[in-house]
């Protein structure tokens, strides 16, 4: 069984889904791309995220492509651009996104980043959005502690807050993964493998190797180690692709943990948010 996290409606989703940016910008990549969601898809993978502003439309269309006779199988994730995030034009935002994927709804839909729309506009809209059938869920991204409260305050719900989170990026621990959990919102890793460097790292190399695994798969193996949070690797090399769904059968004993500690150390105080 694929190890799954629980998002806030109780909707389960498999620990480790499949992100899309940077696909959809070449046309010369995009069979290439559309097969490597495929065969995340076939190996378990089953959440895509992608966004309006990935490739400007063009990785939905990829996604729409990839999902295409399997859709009901897949859990969708996109996202809306803080400046459409009005009333009017987050449904709007939202419309030419299904259109774009080649589905009649979004599972969850996101706002990317807070941008100087009011919150309760966003909000509003995002109810009318559930009201209508056209998304699930709802939720966030980019979001710190504080912002979170606002949400809240602002009469949001959020299936999820997708962060930069891995092993070199810890500061949300500080506090925003606390709230979460207490909250029970579920966090979505984004740039799990630092968008490949961590895949690189000789230390890290070297604990994976004892382990006979690839550094890629221990950084998402660690991420998914408190139960509360997935990670959304984009890879389109089919070994990449094999590496991460790998992590989900990883389990990480307490001497490694702590050897990852000592070498990826955590925050010793509040530090702003991490954005890429
Ligand atoms: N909400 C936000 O603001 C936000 C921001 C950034 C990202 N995201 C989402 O999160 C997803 C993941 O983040 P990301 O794309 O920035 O970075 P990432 O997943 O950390 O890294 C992607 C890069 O790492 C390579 N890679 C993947 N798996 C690998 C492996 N096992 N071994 C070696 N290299 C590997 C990929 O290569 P190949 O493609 O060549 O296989 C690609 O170049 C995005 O695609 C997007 O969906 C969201």
């Amino acid at each position: 069984m694929i190890p799954s996290i629980r998002l806030a409606d109780a909707t389960e989703v498999p620990a480790i889904g499949q992100g899309t940016w940077h696909m959809g910008e070449r046309s010369a990549r995009k069979h290439d791309e559309v097969s490597a969601l495929r065969l995340g898809l076939d190996l378990g993978m089953n959440l895509i995220d992608t966004a309006e502003m990935y490739g400007e439309g063009g990785a939905e269309q990829v996604v729409g492509e990839a999902i295409a006779g399997r859709r009901d199988g897949v859990v969708l994730v996109s996202k809306v651009y803080p400046h459409n995030a009005t009333r009017a034009g987050t449904i709007a935002a939202c419309e030419r996104s299904l259109r774009r994927l080649g589905t009649d709804r979004i599972d969850v839909y996101l706002l990317h980043w807070r941008g100087s729309v009011p919150l309760a506009e966003t909000v509003a809209a995002m109810e009318r959005l559930v009201e209508t059938g056209k998304i699930r869920h709802y939720g966030v991204s980019n979001f710190d502690a504080a912002d979170m409260a606002d949400w809240v305050a602002a009469g949001g719900r959020a299936a999820t807050n997708q962060v930069l989170y891995n092993l070199g990026r810890r500061g949300v621990e500080w506090d925003l993964l606390p709230w979460c959990r207490d909250h029970g919102v579920s966090v979505m890793a984004y740039s799990p493998v630092e968008q490949g460097d961590l895949a690189d790292h000789a230390a890290l190399g070297g604990l994976a190797a004892e382990l006979g695994v690839s550094a890629a798969t221990l950084a998402l193996a660690w991420t998914l180690r408190q139960g509360n949070v997935m990670a959304i690797p984009k890879a389109v090399q089919p070994d990449h692709i094999r590496q991460n769904r790998a992590a989900l059968d990883l389990v990480l004993q307490p001497a490694l943990l702590a050897a990852l500690d000592r070498r990826f150390p955590g925050p010793k105080g509040p530090e702003p948010l991490a954005m890429l």
